[in-house]
């Protein structure tokens, strides 16, 4: 452990974060159990307490439960299999290689998990229309941007979104996030009646995890420190961690 951590309460709070972070996964199986509006609103605030630059503060978040969230399920749906949304296209094509192997890996274990063969489409499309309905989780967020904003304010967004990620963890409480939201802006927007100006970035399902399904206990890889960071100018006794 870092020296400056070792003798103080410090330590009790790095570890006490760290093990949040390290907990949080994307949970797509929930307990019915309802989520309190107080546990929600304070979740959101200390998740605004993320930095955005010059302070700009550009997230929006919309809220959903009950049959408002029930509504808007059911029009996600209805517009994806009218064929009304293009297809998603989260990710370039061609993806580089380094990217595709992880995707294929995450895409392996996913469906291993939900007994689903890579190759029944009719399977997978039903498993990603559960991301319409938040995986069944109480609560539903969308967060949206204003479309006039550069990518530099998408960074906020993200970091506010890890955030209430946090925050909900730290309360016991699961979360998935959900790109898959993004291609049902006008649905979203009529639904939820959004401003012109604004843009759906993605979605959240958030509620307290099943853990017993199989579906929440695959653990996705993480490449290590020296894989992915390059530390220059330290001395050598950390090196190859
Ligand atoms: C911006 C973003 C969008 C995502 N979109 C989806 C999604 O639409 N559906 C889904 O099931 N998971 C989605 N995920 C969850 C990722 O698949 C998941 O975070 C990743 O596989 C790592 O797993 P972990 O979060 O359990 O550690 C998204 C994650 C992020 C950060």
């Amino acid at each position: 452990m870092d020296n400056s951590l070792r003798d103080s309460g410090q330590a009790a709070i790095a570890r006490c974060v760290s093990a949040v972070m390290r907990s949080r996964h994307a949970v797509r199986a929930f307990k019915p159990r309802p989520l309190d509006r107080k546990l929600v609103e304070d979740v959101l605030q200390d998740a605004a307490a993320a930095p955005s630059g010059a302070n700009i503060q550009p997230w929006r978040v919309y809220v959903v439960t009950g049959t408002v969230k029930e509504a808007l399920a059911d029009a996600l749906l209805a517009a994806s299999r009218a064929g009304s949304v293009p297809a998603p296209a989260h990710f370039p094509d061609p993806l580089p290689d380094v990217f595709r192997a992880r995707l294929q890996d995450f895409g392996a274990r996913y469906y291993e998990s939900l007994g689903i063969d890579r190759t029944d489409a009719a399977a997978r499309l039903r498993q990603s229309e559960r991301n319409l309905s938040f995986f069944g989780a109480p609560v539903g967020l969308l967060f949206t941007i204003d479309r006039r904003l550069k990518s530099h304010s998408w960074i906020d967004l993200g970091l506010f979104a890890q955030n209430v990620m946090i925050a909900a963890k730290a309360r016991g409480i699961d979360t998935c996030p959900q790109v898959s939201f993004a291609p049902f802006h006008e649905v979203i927007a009529t639904q939820l009646q959004l401003e012109p100006c604004e843009v759906t970035a993605f979605g959240m399902s958030m509620g307290y995890g099943n853990p017993h399904a199989p579906v929440n206990q695959v653990a996705m890889p993480r490449e290590r420190v020296r894989d992915f960071a390059r530390l220059v100018g330290f001395p050598e006794e950390h090196a190859g961690r």
